[in-house]
């Protein structure tokens, strides 16, 4: 872990490395066209999904298994977070894209109503972006924070075990991404109750 770059040469790295993917998705169908947008949507939602992941389980895993890895998980959660949001971000351009440019494919079976939970995904992720910086924390208050961060956080699980079950039925890997992250909310509430009987002070925030 001490290889790996932390701070913002960590957030740097991973945005660097999710442009690069979604260069190379693009770059390996026909040029503007529609299977090379969806790809690409695809590919950065998984990418958002492993930055996630590792988000949303830093302070389960402090709990559940201390030591040097998940210390230092934690340290960089604020980096994850923002590369997550910036991952989330290429998603969301590429979808405008693919919007715009295949209306009639991006509308097929999709109503404003399946918009919803993710654009109330993306209003979390813009408030949890803004209130990583330092003068939006101090004027929330951490009471405040804590409460926006954690809601954050658990709204956007559930979008993810939303995107996954909606895909269930198409097989390949959704089943085991949902499980995924199924797994990880349980593995959170089993850290939450167990700092609860510890009578530990919690880990700050999420
Ligand atoms: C209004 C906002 C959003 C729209 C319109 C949208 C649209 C899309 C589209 C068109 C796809 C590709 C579908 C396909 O070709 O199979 C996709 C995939 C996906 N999106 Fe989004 N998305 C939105 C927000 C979000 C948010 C906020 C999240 C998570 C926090 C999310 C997670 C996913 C996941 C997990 C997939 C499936 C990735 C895979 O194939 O493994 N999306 N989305």
């Amino acid at each position: 872990m001490k290889a790996l770059p932390t701070g913002w040469k960590l957030f740097f790295s991973l945005a660097a490395l999710t442009l690069l993917m979604t260069a190379a998705v693009l770059a390996t169908y026909p040029a503007g066209s529609a299977d090379a947008l969806r790809s690409a949507i695809r590919a950065t939602a998984r990418s958002s999904f492993a930055m996630f992941l590792l988000t949303f389980l830093a302070s389960a895993l402090v709990t559940l298994l201390p030591g040097a890895l998940s210390r230092q998980l934690l340290r960089e959660r604020r980096y994850l977070g923002l590369a997550f949001a910036f991952s989330h971000t290429v998603h969301g351009v590429l979808i405008y894209l693919y919007a715009q440019g295949f209306p009639e494919l991006f509308w097929a079976g999709r109503t404003a109503v399946a918009n919803i939970p993710g654009s109330v995904g993306y209003l979390f992720i813009l408030l949890l972006a803004l209130t990583s910086f330092k003068a939006p924390t101090r004027l929330l208050g951490p009471r405040l924070w804590k409460g926006l961060h954690s809601t954050g956080t658990w709204v956007l699980a559930g979008v993810f075990c939303l995107s996954f079950y909606k895909r269930i039925p198409m097989g390949g890997w959704y089943p085991l991404a949902f499980a995924l992250m199924f797994a990880a909310i349980v593995l959170k509430l089993i850290a939450k109750q167990a700092r609860r009987l510890r009578g530990a002070t919690p880990t700050p925030a999420h």
